[in-house]
């Protein structure tokens, strides 16, 4: 089919993302709970870069190598590593300028997942408005990539991926065409108002109370406290600020 206009779509799941990705190259990678609200308050709080990996194995290779290594498993840290995935933790001034490799659940699969495409920037509530501003300006077809729980849907992810798309959609520029960007934008519809207790049920939300982890949720809901939007480049996530003024200079 003939898409006058580009197009933004969603992708609930990784092991889905195979049957989204032909015609996109600019990809949004989203886990709100919490891996990328994670990336971008590192990055908004002067985090150099965020060098995503898929195993423990490998972030601990980084980490007997004398660098900073976050790891995250089943919400927790693991055992070994001095930090994992809240997003209080890269608010720490000690890590401005550092560079820090970080393996998550399901959000640093997500990015690996998507490394071979030629854009991939990190989503999430927190930087909902300036993401959005800038993907309307990009005038090509985007695919946010939910990193969902182990290859399943999930809610919150969803809930970001709608409000991505109703954001994008009202600009006029773009259209959407799969069921999967209908269905987000209605989930997000319904949630919006307060989406805290919309996700009260929902896995990942009664995982993380279990863990005493309810103020990183809350945070991590919180649309628009940050601006940053990280970008892969070289392997590495960076603030695309820094990325474009490099490009223009
Ligand atoms: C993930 O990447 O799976 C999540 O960020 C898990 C978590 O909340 O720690």
């Amino acid at each position: 089919m003939e898409f006058t206009k580009p197009r933004i779509e969603a992708c609930f799941s990784p092991r889905e993302f195979h049957q989204y990705e032909e015609g996109f190259e600019l990809i949004v990678v989203i886990d709100v709970l919490r891996a990328t609200s994670a990336i971008c308050t590192a990055i908004e709080h002067g985090v150099k870069g965020i060098i995503p990996v898929d195993s423990v194995e490998e972030a601990r290779d980084y980490l007997k190598k004398g660098y900073i290594a976050a790891a995250e498993r089943e919400g927790k840290i693991v055992e070994g590593f001095p930090i994992g995935n809240s997003p209080f933790t890269y608010m720490n001034p000690e890590f401005k300028g550092e560079t820090i490799v970080l393996t998550t659940t399901n959000g640093t699969k997500a990015i690996k997942i998507a490394q071979h495409k030629e854009t991939v920037v990190i989503g999430a509530l927190n930087n909902l408005d300036s993401l959005t501003e800038w993907l309307i300006d990009q005038n090509r077809n985007v695919l946010i990539l939910a990193s969902g729980w182990k290859d399943k849907f999930n809610l919150e992810d969803t809930i970001c991926a709608g409000a991505i798309i109703d954001g994008v959609l009202k600009s006029g520029k773009f259209i959407s065409d799969e069921d999967s960007s209908v269905a987000a934008k209605f989930i997000y519809k319904s949630a919006k108002e307060n989406i805290f207790a919309y996700l009260k049920a929902s896995s990942h939300r009664r995982r993380l109370r279990r863990l005493n982890l309810n103020a990183d949720v809350k945070y991590c809901l919180t649309p628009n406290n940050l601006t940053a939007i990280p970008i892969l480049k070289d392997g590495i996530l960076v603030a695309l600020k820094h990325v474009e003024k490099a490009v223009e200079s």
